[in-house]
């Protein structure tokens, strides 16, 4: 008997399957709370979630599993929070600037928010699979990207570089020094002779260093334009390195240019993202919602009753009074600590203080995808010590007519002082300094949209930014219940400024309210 004839004709149920050992479960989906979340009279305990994006829809979602009955209070028309693809028709009014409606064309768009997922966060990929969406790659890390020091005075800087280029002279330069200090027995101290030729055999590869171990340049770094290898007697002719001492002197040891696409644990290859935008992945949650979301249903207050929770919301205008039994409310910190609440002192002062990023992003709409045509870079990120911080070139749609490439990525002061410009100036911003890498700007640019986080009514903040002092001040409180109510969100985590935050978060949350609840259930 085969494994299939067996599961057939026994009918076996999944669960026993599992506990059999006949089916591998799904990685990270191992959430196998038994149902209980209805009350002795049979009716389903009330759950009110407060914000329909990552956190509250999850929490929703896996709450409905689980028998509760769960109401959501999204203070906008749109569920996803701070996953949000910005496309044609989408519209935003930030706190104090004018109001925009996106003009892409249709097929384009950037992710305004959350914009790419780690391989190892295998809660996100996991709900992915068990929502249906479909991922494609994300480049992250592309070597035939740019970067720019820009006012340098080195011999280096206010010009454009490839990225591959400063890799591998970096890597030569380094590997050769290197070399040289161990044929100098340098450090033959730990190192045994054997030990130092194979290290210098790692380092030969490693910089592409010549016979002699040095750095001569190297087919790693390109070929010259108009001079790749080709056909018949065409070998092609390489490029001349940059030398070590322009490469220190012009400004590329500053951290803007550290190579994070290789070297960062959350930005290493393999990276990916939804088809066709990130949002597909709070679309696909909603749909397992229906009717459970209200929205434009912004919350003013958050009361504890002597059974439960009482929210009020706006409602067309008018207050509108919901009580239920546990509240889940993944608000972001800054929206939270300005509704009227019966939340314990701890957790207001964790809401006044715990710090949010400002950071911003802009859309820039081209005629023509000159950076795949002109330059061959297909995804990636451009790197530069201007405003603009970032150039990140899209991951889809390789080839197209039309492109949207993100114009700017920028945190801190610098996302401050660009969201503080009226739209038309980050527009100006965002054309002029990046034509600086790419001249090709001017000419082809169609239009923008532009968004700074801290100043998006209901986000009003990149993520929580916990350094150790806040982490060990504010932290513990927010882990806590606070009465009936548990907070998510990814600043209850420390997977903050990630989605696999948010999902994690929900799931801590629903995973306490359903002990508690088995705990008045044994009783
Ligand atoms: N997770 C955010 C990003 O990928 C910070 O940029």
């Amino acid at each position: 008997m085969t494994r299939r004839d067996f599961i057939n004709s026994t009918g076996a149920s999944y669960a026993s399957l599992l506990a059999w050992g006949f089916l591998q479960p799904a990685p990270a989906s191992a959430f196998n709370l038994p149902p209980n979340g209805r009350r002795d009279d049979g009716k389903a305990r009330r759950v009110v979630v407060l914000g329909a994006g990552l956190a509250g829809m999850a929490a929703a979602y896996e709450l409905g599993k689980l028998g509760y009955d769960c109401t959501v209070l999204e203070a906008r028309s749109r569920s996803g929070g701070r996953v949000w693809t910005v496309r044609g028709g989408t519209k935003e009014t930030e706190k104090g600037s004018d109001a925009q409606t996106c003009r892409f064309e249709e097929g384009l768009y950037f992710n305004g928010g959350a914009a790419r997922i780690p391989h190892h966060h295998q809660l996100t990929l996991q709900y992915c699979r068990e929502l249906g969406v479909p991922l494609e790659i994300f480049n992250g890390a592309n070597e035939a990207a740019y970067l720019y020091n820009d006012g340098g005075t080195g011999e280096l800087a206010n010009r454009r570089m490839r990225i591959k280029e400063y890799h591998n002279d970096m890597r030569g330069y380094t590997s050769e020094l290197l070399a040289k200090a161990l044929d100098q027995s340098a450090l033959d101290q730990q190192l045994t002779k054997e030990d130092v030729e194979k290290l210098i055999d790692f380092l030969k590869n490693e910089g592409d260093l010549n016979t002699s171990h040095l750095y001569k340049g190297t087919n790693r770094r390109g070929y010259k334009t108009k001079a790749e290898p080709g056909a018949g007697p065409v070998a092609g002719e390489l490029t001349d390195p940059y030398g070590l001492t322009d490469l220190l002197r012009s400004g590329f040891m500053q951290p803007v240019f550290y190579n994070v696409g290789d070297y960062v644990y959350e930005q290493q290859t393999t990276l990916l993202q939804p088809v066709g935008g990130m949002d597909a992945i709070p679309k696909a949650l909603e749909k397992k919602l229906t009717g459970k979301i209200v929205f434009n249903a912004p919350v003013t207050e958050l009361r504890k009753t002597e059974n439960g929770v009482r929210v009020v919301y706006q409602k067309d205008g008018k207050p509108t009074e919901l009580t239920a039994e546990f509240c889940v409310c993944t608000l972001p910190l800054p929206v939270l600590k300005n509704i009227e609440s019966d939340l314990s002192g701890t957790v207001k002062r964790a809401a006044d203080f715990v710090p949010y990023i400002k950071t911003g992003k802009i859309g820039l709409q081209f005629k023509r995808r000159f950076w795949e045509e002109d330059d061959h870079i297909y995804g990636g990120i451009s790197r530069t010590n201007m405003d603009i911080n970032q150039i990140w070139y899209p991951s889809f749609g390789f080839m197209g007519r039309k492109g949207v490439l993100i114009g700017y990525y920028n945190f801190y002061s610098r996302a401050e002082a660009v969201g503080a410009m009226p739209i038309t100036e980050r527009e100006k911003l965002a054309l002029t300094q990046g034509s600086k890498i790419h001249p090709q700007y001017p000419a082809e640019f169609d239009n923008s949209f532009s968004l700074a986080w801290h100043r998006i009514p209901f986000s009003e903040g990149g993520w929580a930014t916990y350094d150790d002092a806040t982490r060990k001040k504010f932290y513990p409180s927010l882990l806590e219940p606070d009465g009936n109510i548990y907070l998510a969100g990814e600043h209850t985590t420390y997977l903050t400024a990630w989605m696999a935050g948010a999902f994690t978060s929900a799931r801590r949350a629903v995973e306490a309210i359903h002990a508690r609840v088995g705990e008045y259930t044994k009783k």
